[in-house]
């Protein structure tokens, strides 16, 4: 939204094809790109090629695949078998990841253990497969970019998978969230590379100046094929001073978790107060007792 030209980078814009093949992207896929949301329709191109001309065999991206060719792939064998669900993972482990200015600031911190939920065909089972995979955050690097209303991050594990957040500050009233969440994943089981992303999302809602924590389990729905589930998440992607959390807001589901503590606390407190007061009346009664004899 600025009539100025606007310089952005990003180490990756989820567009992935095979050698040898051209990508093709018809739909309008947005892209977190630095602090914006470019969006690309209409694509077709090659890299590497070999040829005067783009290869006729083309990688097709996920949006265009869910429109075009999704109703073809179920024709038969979904309703056969149930094939074996892949085993779940676990819960996730947590990483710490950074971003810094140019300057070497650090602007953004996260800490939060990670979970992938991605719908994609399956190349061993030959049909479409709900799988969740975690990230594992000794293989993951992060990156992005700070700006004044928006800040960006970028994990990376290896060439199998890349998460982008795009946070985004309203400054009237003080608070930011998380507006956007992009996704690449190449795992062994595709048939072509999965990507998607949504840049309309509102999660994560926090006050500048303040970290948003969340240690129960949160799942972020991204759209039908992929959605991301978080853990034992702290994050500030604004106002860091000093490169450390500040005081950190609690999410509601941690709220509503350290209420049924709390509630069992009162009644025990309750409970040892009228044994104190049985006992106090009764120690005040006998004591009369002994008087009056
Ligand atoms: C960006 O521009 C569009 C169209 O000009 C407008 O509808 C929208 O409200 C603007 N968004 C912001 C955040 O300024
Ligand atoms: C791509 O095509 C070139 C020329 O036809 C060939 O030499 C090369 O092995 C191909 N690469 C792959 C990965 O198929
Ligand atoms: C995958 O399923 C399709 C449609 O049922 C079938 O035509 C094809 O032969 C299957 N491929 C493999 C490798 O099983
Ligand atoms: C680094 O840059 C940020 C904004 O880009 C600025 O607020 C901060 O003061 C700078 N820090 C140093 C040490 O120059
Ligand atoms: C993955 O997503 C599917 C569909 O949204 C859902 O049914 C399933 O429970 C999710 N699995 C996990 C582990 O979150
Ligand atoms: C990463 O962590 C996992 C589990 O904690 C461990 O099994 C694996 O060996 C580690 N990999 C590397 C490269 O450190
Ligand atoms: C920013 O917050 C104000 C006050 O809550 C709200 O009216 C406004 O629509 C928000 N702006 C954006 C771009 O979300
Ligand atoms: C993107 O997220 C919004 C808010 O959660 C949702 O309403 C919308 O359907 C999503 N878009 C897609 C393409 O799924």
């Amino acid at each position: 939204n600025s009539t100025a030209v606007v310089t952005v980078e990003t180490t990756s814009v989820g567009m992935v094809a095979r050698v040898n093949t051209t990508y093709r992207c018809f739909s309008a896929s947005p892209v977190i790109v630095g602090g914006a949301i470019v969006t690309f329709s209409n694509v077709t191109m090659e890299a590497y090629m070999t040829g005067d001309d783009l290869s006729p065999n083309e990688s097709v991206c996920t949006a265009d695949q869910s429109f075009t060719t999704a109703p073809p792939p179920p024709p038969s064998t979904t309703t056969a078998a149930p094939a074996p669900v892949p085993t779940p993972p676990g819960t996730p482990n947590q990483g710490s990841y950074s971003v810094s200015n140019s300057n070497g600031t650090v602007c953004l911190l996260a800490r939060m253990a990670l979970q992938l939920n991605i719908s994609h065909f399956s190349a061993s089972q030959n049909k479409t497969i709900q799988e969740v995979v975690n990230l594992l955050p000794n293989q993951t690097t992060s990156s992005g970019s700070c700006d004044p209303t928006s800040a960006t991050l970028v994990l990376t594990q290896g060439s199998a998978t890349n998460l982008s957040f795009l946070f985004t500050l309203n400054t009237t009233s003080n608070r930011y969230h998380l507006t956007g969440l992009s996704v690449v994943a190449a795992w062994s089981d595709m048939t072509a590379p999965f990507n998607t992303s949504n840049s309309s999302l509102d999660y994560l809602r926090g006050s500048l100046g303040r970290s948003y924590m969340c240690s129960s389990e949160q799942t972020l729905a991204v759209d039908q094929s992929f959605s991301l589930n978080t853990f034992q998440l702290q994050v500030q992607p604004f106002g860091i001073s000093r490169g450390q959390f500040a005081q950190a807001e609690e999410c509601l589901l941690d709220q509503d978790n350290m209420l049924i503590p709390i509630v069992v606390g009162a009644a025990l407190a309750g409970l040892v107060l009228i044994v104190l007061i049985a006992y106090l009346i009764g120690r005040k009664r006998s004591h009369a007792g002994y008087q009056t004899i």
